[in-house]
């Protein structure tokens, strides 16, 4: 149904909305605000496209015109919109620029958590650093050893039960992953004639997996040669490791024990640093099992046999040796009720060393 009223109401919509637009723009003081007000007037439900609406209704004669009209408001609108829109980006992009630099004198964030070295490779560098001071250097060598620097020359019977197929980790071309870095003697002693003084940290493999176990696990092995050298130069140094690594007065005993590459060997205790009391007297606790002593290494004076086998002179040369479990030294230094803590990797367990 068309209206001869029609025209005119349309043309009354348009003038008011024509003398109002552009100040109803300029007022949205933010993009969102602009867009709202542009979706009043633009907007499905908006003012202009209500008007649209009524264009059925305008007779033939004066759609023609009604119809420019329309479009040219529209025009006016969408580019008025446009104008406004950028004027607002260039006024938040003005603002930004005027805005004071940052203040660089801001306290920082507090820095994201670093992280740090593991507690075996943290244990094993102070052990290293201690018996550096002491003068000895370290020596490295292979983890894939022949079974002669494993066992033989270290004066291991051939049926020995160690080098069983239950114990060692064989490849299949007869070479083993070392089962101790006492292979270091070896090879050092064949290699070079003495004095020497080294220590050999390194990783070593045994077919073992429990509580206090593990199938790969860390070993220092320490070592003196050279003319005149006793057993009381071994407890010498076991006595000033123990002392700069555990705390000064910690004490340390040996206990007869067998190897088949020293002569004597001896097990080393060293005092309980959990139940220590101000004196040096222990009052025995869990984790020395009411002992007041604690074992962490085996040593030893090195076998004759040891050394005719690297082609040294026994009677002209003698030596120590020692070599201790760093995950057992860590876990007697930090009271560490299980070894496998070491190897689970717990970000909680971790983060307290
Ligand atoms: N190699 C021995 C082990 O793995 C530890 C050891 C004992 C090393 C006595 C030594 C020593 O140098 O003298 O059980």
């Amino acid at each position: 149904m068309t209206s001869p009223d029609a025209a005119g109401s349309i043309q009354q919509s348009l003038a008011s909305l024509r003398a109002t637009f552009r100040a109803r723009f300029e007022a949205a003081s933010t993009e969102q605000a602009l867009r709202d007000e542009n979706a009043k007037i633009l907007g499905k439900k908006g003012e202009l496209t209500a008007v649209l609406k009524q264009m059925g209704a305008v007779p033939a004669d004066a759609r023609k015109s009604i119809g420019e009209l329309v479009n040219a408001v529209k025009q006016e609108v969408e580019g008025a919109f446009e104008d406004r829109l950028k004027a607002l980006a260039r006024a938040a992009r003005a603002a930004e620029l005027d805005a004071p630099a940052f203040d660089l004198t801001l306290p920082a964030r507090p820095p994201s958590p670093l992280g740090h070295a593991h507690p075996i490779s943290k244990v094993r560098d102070e052990i290293v650093d201690v018996l550096v001071s002491l003068g000895f250097a370290v020596h490295d060598g292979p983890e894939v050893e022949l079974e002669e620097n494993n066992f033989g020359k270290l004066g291991f019977p051939p049926d020995h039960p160690a080098t069983d197929m239950q114990d060692s980790f064989w490849t299949t071309s007869g070479t083993l992953l070392r089962t101790h870095t006492s292979n270091i003697q070896i090879r050092a002693m064949t290699s070079h004639a003495p004095p020497m003084a080294y220590i050999a940290p390194g990783v070593v493999y045994r077919r073992d997996d429990d509580a206090t176990h593990s199938p790969m696990f860390h070993q220092i092995e320490c070592f003196l040669v050279d003319e005149h050298v006793t057993l009381a130069n071994l407890r010498g140094v076991l006595s000033e490791f123990a002392e700069r690594f555990f705390g000064a007065g910690t004490p340390v005993r040996l206990r007869p024990s067998y190897f088949p590459f020293v002569e004597p060997g001896a097990e080393v205790d060293v005092g309980c640093p959990f139940c220590r009391r101000p004196d040096g007297t222990r009052a025995g606790c869990s984790v020395c099992k009411r002992t007041g002593w604690i074992e962490i290494l085996g040593c030893g004076m090195i076998h004759p046999v040891v050394f005719e086998s690297c082609g040294i002179d026994p009677e002209k040369w003698t030596g120590f040796a020692f070599g201790m479990g760093v995950e057992r030294v860590a876990m007697v230094k930090y009271g560490i009720p299980d070894l496998r803590l070491l190897f689970e990797n717990s970000p909680r367990f971790l983060a307290q060393f």
